[in-house]
């Protein structure tokens, strides 16, 4: 693996030089065509399917929105944006018949090539060129003059140039305000899906639920349970951010880092062998396949645990606590 490369190492001819279609504005669609008009690339297009609740908002900050197929006849390089579990149906029916040859084609995520979604012909340059984090991030970092930390990895370089253009991509995103790194579109791909269903969503959402549930057993009120099971997640997180999980115990009290020494060692047993059970579903990509399932089975699945989880008790006892935040929050 190269070294951490930032702003100043970086040509952005090869996106200057581009017309480069963006498919997809949402959170990273929108962040990532805003600050490469910002960087200075001049011919940004917009693609969008029919129908787009996005297509208004794109108009209105000034990009020339088109159909998917469209933005595959005339762009030099495509920036695929759009949910993951879609690049199969959007690269089948739209890119692929569509592409010029040598077309490049840019990954925000490992996801679609390593489970097989997407297989791009031999002319393609297939770059991986991810800033990490939120869309919304890439574009706040980027106003305040810094960037997210990127990676970046080749899949197919037919052109010799796959290597600059991911840098030139991710310079052009802010990305080298902050460092880009090398990494594999495998390593990615596992390392964002593992750590999201682990520890990030899965994992963070699970513990607060089941210790939700602990202290109202416990007799606790459900509010006084949701702000010490919940509420408070963002401070800890915050301190693990800046500080290092070291440093957040030099910030809580004795107390709490005492206890929380005591039990840390059950908790990681008992959730091991679950954790070895989830890294081996995505590796051996039949997460993605479920997943792949339930989307083109119009995501029943996830809609029907998107209620279940909205109508948890959690939900209600902290809507209160959340309105003051959002009041006092500017
Ligand atoms: N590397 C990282 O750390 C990281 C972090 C977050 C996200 N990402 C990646 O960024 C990409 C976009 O994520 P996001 O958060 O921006 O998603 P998002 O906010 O949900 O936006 C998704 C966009 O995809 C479009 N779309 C969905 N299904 C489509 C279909 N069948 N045909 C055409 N367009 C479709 C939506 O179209 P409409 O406008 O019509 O609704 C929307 O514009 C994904 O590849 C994701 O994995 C990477």
């Amino acid at each position: 693996m190269s070294a951490v490369l930032y702003q100043a190492d970086i040509d952005l001819a090869p996106v200057r030089t581009r017309t480069l279609a963006i498919i997809g504005y949402g959170n990273h669609g929108r962040s990532h065509a805003l600050n490469l008009r910002d960087m200075g690339v001049e011919r940004v297009i917009v693609a969008l399917r029919e129908g787009s609740p996005n297509r208004a908002r794109a108009e209105a900050d000034g990009f020339e929105v088109t159909g998917l197929s469209e933005a595959a006849v005339r762009a030099d390089a495509v920036s695929l944006l759009a949910a993951d579990e879609a690049h199969g149906e959007i690269w089948r029916t739209h890119i692929a018949p569509n592409r010029k040859p040598g077309q490049a084609l840019i990954l925000c995520h490992g996801f679609s090539i390593e489970y097989g979604l997407i297989n791009p012909p031999a002319d393609a340059d297939v770059v991986l060129a991810a800033a990490k984090g939120p869309g919304g991030a890439v574009r706040e970092a980027f106003e305040r003059g810094g960037g997210l930390l990127g990676f970046w990895a080749v899949h197919q370089d037919a052109s010799g140039g796959a290597r600059d253009l991911a840098l030139a991509y991710l310079a052009a995103l802010g990305c080298g305000r902050a460092g880009i790194r090398q990494t594999s579109f495998r390593e990615e791909a596992l390392a964002d899906i593992l750590g999201e269903q682990a520890v990030l969503v899965g994992g963070v959402c699970a513990l607060a639920r089941e210790g939700f549930e602990t202290l109202l057993r416990a007799g606790i009120r459900p509010e006084m349970a949701y702000i010490d099971t919940v509420h408070e997640i963002k401070y800890i997180a915050d301190l693990i951010h800046t500080r290092g999980m070291a440093g957040m115990y030099e910030a809580i009290s004795d107390t709490a880092e005492f206890g929380a020494h005591e039990v840390e060692g059950a908790i990681r047993e008992a959730v091991r062998p679950v954790f070895e059970a989830v890294a081996a579903d995505v590796i051996s990509g039949d997460f993605a396949r479920r997943w792949v399932a339930d989307y083109e089975a119009g995501r029943k699945s996830l809609m029907a645990r998107r209620r279940a989880a909205a109508d948890h008790p959690v939900e209600a006892a902290g809507a209160d606590i959340r309105a003051g935040s959002a009041r006092r929050t500017p």
